[in-house]
Parts: C-alpha cells; structure tokens; sequence
C-alpha cells in the first residue's frame, strides 16, 4: 500500500492503495466516486473513461501511480460547456437504456465537441466507437450528439 494525492474534480484526496492498483478503483472505492464503471477491465469497452487533464483515458487500465499531478475529471465533475450541453440532450433525447455505459459515454461525446464541435455522422462512429453499449443505444446517442453540437452553435 501507498499514499498517493490525487486530484478529483478539483478536491486533493489521499488514497491508500498498491501503486499497480486501476485508477478506475481508487475513484470508485477510494473517493467513493460510483458514477465511473467498470465494465470490461481491459480498455475495450469505455465504461471507465474519465479525463485526465483532459483527455479522455480508460481508467481500468491506467495504474494510479501513473497519474502524478494530472487533473481527474469524473462524470461527477465533468462541467464543460460541452458536457452541459450533452448531458441536456440525452435527457431530451431519452438515451440511456439501462445506463450502465452511459457516464463513459458523456464523457467521450464532450471530449468529442471540443475537438470538433461539428461532427458527421461518420466521426461521431470513429470518436466514439470505443464506448459499447450492450443495450445499443447508438442511434439516439448520435441523435444526442447532433443535438448537443446544434445547441454550442447558439
Ligand atoms: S472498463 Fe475500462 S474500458 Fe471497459
Ligand atoms: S444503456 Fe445499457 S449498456 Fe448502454
């Protein structure tokens, strides 16, 4: 075990860990931060994705003695004008089936309107082709992210 400072949403928190431990599970045990799942454990599926001065990383598969000083930025925190934007338009388009995928989702969908706040149908395929949702909610989560981009717009 070891102590290490992460930085969260913006909050130090000290976190007792083995050094080789997923950052994935010092946010969810360490900080008590739920919203960030695990779903595959080996960076194929997105469930996990976070930030990280950020960018988004898979953080099932990110050792926390890899992080340092970097910001950790979870679903919890995440308030970009992007993420604003993308969290109104899966209420409005009635995304998540049964959600579990979802937090890694929003999170990839944001960090895709800050780089490229006009995506096609075709990037929005490649940006976010990472994040499986077992309960296929793809349609509507481009459908979203349409939206979302229409919204920044103004
Ligand atoms: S749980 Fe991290 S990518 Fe699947
Ligand atoms: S909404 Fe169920 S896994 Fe995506």
């Amino acid at each position: 075990m070891a102590a290490f400072t992460l930085k969260i949403n913006g909050e130090s928190r000290q976190i007792d860990v083995a050094p080789d431990t997923p950052l994935l599970w010092a946010i969810r045990d360490g900080a008590g931060l739920t919203g960030t799942k695990y779903g595959c454990g080996v960076a194929q599926c997105g469930a996990c994705t976070v930030y990280l001065d950020g960018q988004p990383v898979r953080s099932c598969s990110m050792p926390v003695s890899a992080v340092g000083s970097s910001e950790v930025t979870t679903i919890e925190g995440v308030t970009s004008k992007e993420a604003k934007a993308v969290q109104a338009a899966w209420v409005a388009h009635d995304v998540p089936q049964c959600g579990y995928c979802q937090s890694g989702q929003v999170m990839s969908a944001a960090a895709l309107l800050g780089l490229n706040p006009k995506p096609t149908d075709e990037d929005i395929d490649l940006a976010m082709n990472g994040n499986i949702c077992r309960c296929a909610t793809y349609v509507r989560i481009r459908a979203a992210i349409h939206s979302a981009a229409k919204t920044l717009e103004g």
